[in-house]
């Protein structure tokens, strides 16, 4: 598919799958079923690559892309690396990944991707003031917004609670790893939005994740005072809002 108007090629890199979809920009959804592979394990830049050129190739797809990554990403380069492999850390992945596939690469932290897309289109439409985006899965990832204004790489997953990193024991994998009931979890969880929500004061909190698609399951144990909702677009949202960003930049 030769890249056209109108639509734009975004990639989510998690920590078990690598999703891609070709996006339609207008109405902020997918223009084809998405495919997925399996993330490489270890997930090497060299591995990593190579599994995102799969799914390039797949869609047959020649124009710009936008890409997620699962950590912190400045000017394209991968700053840290919680829950991937350490050797990407110092690397430009926007680079690497514009060499590999031969068509300019934007790579942006999946958590900001996400958020940017449930702003357009999801449960943040519209939405003014101080709004926060907590994605959980594999870790914590957040981001925040002001005035539908992105502040990049806010990292509030890892702020510490009794300790230790509170994506240690909030994400949503723990529930399974860690043979927890949706009222254990969801009360780790609470307790992670009641002090976030001390921090930055946000008017609204949007769950994302795979796992706010059982969001019934949990929600009843949370009492912030900041309202919750459920994000809209879901697990969907990281390829959304990859391919939005992609589409302002071009
Ligand atoms: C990373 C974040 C990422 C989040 C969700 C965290 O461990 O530090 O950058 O957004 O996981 O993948």
């Amino acid at each position: 598919m030769i890249g056209h108007e109108g639509l734009m090629l975004g990639i989510d890199i998690g920590g078990s799958g690598i999703k891609g979809a070709p996006v339609d920009l207008d109405r902020g959804e997918f223009a084809e079923l998405r495919h997925r592979v399996e993330t490489p394990q270890p997930a090497t830049p060299k591995a990593v690559l190579r599994a995102v050129g799969e799914v390039v190739t797949y869609f047959d797809w020649e124009g710009p892309i936008g890409c997620t990554f699962p950590a912190v990403v400045q000017g394209g380069t991968v700053v840290t690396a919680s829950n991937v492999d350490r050797s990407w850390i110092g690397t430009n992945a926007a680079d690497v990944l514009s060499n590999k596939l031969g068509h300019p690469v934007l790579v942006v932290n999946d958590a900001d991707a996400a958020g940017v897309a449930e702003m357009e289109f999801g449960a943040g439409r519209e939405r003014q003031g101080t709004v926060l985006i907590v994605t959980l899965g594999t870790g914590i990832g957040t981001s925040l917004f002001v005035d539908g204004t992105l502040v990049p790489n806010t990292e509030l997953g890892h702020i510490e609670i009794d300790g230790v990193d509170a994506e240690t024991r909030a994400a949503s994998r723990w529930r399974n790893a860690h043979g927890l009931t949706w009222k254990q979890w969801g009360g780790r969880v609470n307790k992670y939005l009641c002090r976030v929500e001390r921090l930055v004061w946000p008017e609204l909190i949007i769950i994302g994740g795979g796992v706010s698609r059982k969001h019934e399951r949990f929600f009843p144990y949370l009492d912030t005072r900041t309202p919750i909702v459920a994000a809209q677009l879901r697990n969907d949202a990281g390829i959304i809002g990859a391919a939005l960003l992609a589409a302002r930049a071009s």
